[in-house]
This record gives C-alpha cells, sequence and structure tokens, in this order.
C-alpha cells in the first residue's frame, strides 16, 4: 500500500494532478480541502454566523464534530468518481462557492476543529472510515495543507507542490471564469499559513515547482515519484 501525500498553496492545481494520479495507479483520493470546505458549509448550514467577531469556537467545534461522528457526511474517495455528501444532499458544488471559500479558513483556523479532521483523515488513510465506497488496497493519494507533516508523515511518496503567485492567481481566476466561485487565494494562504506549514517543505518532502509547467508535465513528474517508491 503506497500513501501518497501531497500539499500546496491554493490555485497549484493540487486537486486535479492528485486526481488525476490516483486514477493512474487506481488508487484512492482523498480531497482533505473539501472536508474543511464541508465543514464550513455545514456550520452556516446550522446557522452559525462565521462572520461574527464574537465566534464561539467551542460551538463551531461542536458542530464539526457531530458532523462526523453522527455520520453526516459521505465522502466518495474514488477519484472516477468524487463527490461529497451530506444527509443525502449532494454538495459538491456548494462547498466551492465564494461564500464558502471566504470563510473556510475562519473553520480551519481553530485548532481543537483541526484535531476532528485530522483524526477523521487518518482513519480514512488507513482504510477505517470506508466502509462502502472505494476499496483503495494498493494506495493513496490525499492532498491539503498539513498531509505531509501531520495527518500522514509516514506517507511512502511526500511532495510540496507549489508555484510562483502570479501563477496560482492567474489558475483560480481561469477557474472561476469556468464557474467555480471567486477566490482570493493569496488571501486564504495568508489565514491557512498561520495554522499550517505549507509554503516551505519540510524534511525529506519533495519540491515540485510547477509554476512553467502544464497539467500533464506535472502529472509526469508526480507519477515518476511515486514509480520510484513502488
Ligand atoms: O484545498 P482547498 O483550497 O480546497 O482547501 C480549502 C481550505 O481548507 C484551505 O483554504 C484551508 O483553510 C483548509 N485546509 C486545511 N488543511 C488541509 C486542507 C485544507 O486547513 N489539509
Amino acid at each position: 500500500m503506497i500513501r501518497v501525500a501531497i500539499d500546496g498553496p491554493a490555485g497549484v492545481g493540487k486537486s486535479s494532478t492528485s486526481k488525476a494520479l490516483a486514477k493512474h495507479f487506481g488508487f484512492a483520493y482523498l480531497d482533505t480541502g473539501a472536508m474543511y470546505r464541508a465543514s464550513a458549509w455545514w456550520c452556516m448550514d446550522q446557522g452559525l454566523d462565521l462572520d461574527s467577531p464574537e465566534l464561539d469556537e467551542q460551538q463551531v467545534t461542536e458542530t464539526v464534530a457531530a458532523l462526523f461522528a453522527d455520520s453526516h457526511i459521505d465522502i466518495s474517495l474514488d477519484p472516477d468518481n468524487p463527490g461529497i455528501h451530506c444527509d443525502g444532499q449532494d454538495i459538491s458544488e456548494a462547498i466551492r462557492s465564494s461564500e464558502v471559500s471566504s470563510r473556510v479558513s475562519k473553520v480551519s483556523g481553530i485548532i481543537p476543529v483541526r484535531h476532528v479532521l485530522i483524526a477523521a483523515q487518518k482513519a480514512y488513510i488507513a482504510g477505517e472510515a470506508d466502509e462502502e465506497s472505494f476499496s483503495h488496497g494498493a494506495g493513496i493519494v490525499a492532498e491539503g495543507r498539513d498531509i505531509t507533516t501531520v495527518v500522514a508523515p509516514h506517507a511512502e511518496v511526500r511532495v510540496l507542490l507549489t508555484a510562483r503567485e502570479d501563477v496560482r492567481e492567474a489558475r483560480r481566476l481561469g477557474q472561476a471564469v469556468q464557474g467555480v466561485g471567486n477566490d482570493d487565494v493569496l488571501a486564504r494562504d495568508k489565514a491557512d499559513s498561520k495554522v499550517t506549514s505549507f509554503l516551505k517543505a519540510s524534511d525529506g518532502v519533495t519540491t515540485v515547482d510547477n509554476s512553467d509547467m502544464d497539467f500533464e508535465q506535472t502529472l509526469q513528474v508526480l507519477i515518476k515519484l511515486v514509480e520510484d517508491a513502488e
């Protein structure tokens, strides 16, 4: 079983390349950002005002804990059929809206919330949380901000995928034109880097700067790293 951990800032193309990498090897795929986004979406759905200066962090933590503990959430690990459902509702698109993108860091910045999600992510990677959907005997690709360092520090392949700021902004703008919500990626990185360290590779993590690479070139570099680890 090969575990591939990929971290990096927003707008670097982590999700699309990680998903394609998982497909290439027949591995499972875990988008941890989607879990934080779903948590923020759920808090808003439950009536919490994430913009309030008096946001009650304990209440947010309890609300997010209930999302996972009470099995409201269903995450597909199948890279050919990714998606996230909450109480049967497909929220895959809703969690990409600008309402969620602009508030997700408020939820992910609460340390006890992170502990809830990190435990859930470890269970997914260990194959303990995925009863019915996708078998990932061969391996799993997990991507986010703290996978190489906190969630799966012993992964067989650990990569920091990065790109210059102007390139990342341009990529996210392109996504916005395609209908994905508007997203200030640099502001999000600034907020996120207070609680996670994804701007510099930690020891043993391979940096891949794809500023001057297209999607296919990035994918080939990642495929080679996994092949070398097999
Ligand atoms: O990867 P994506 O940009 O969809 O992540 C959405 C948000 O989830 C990030 O801006 C960050 O606040 C949070 N996140 C995190 N730790 C991770 C993955 C995502 O804090 N491992």
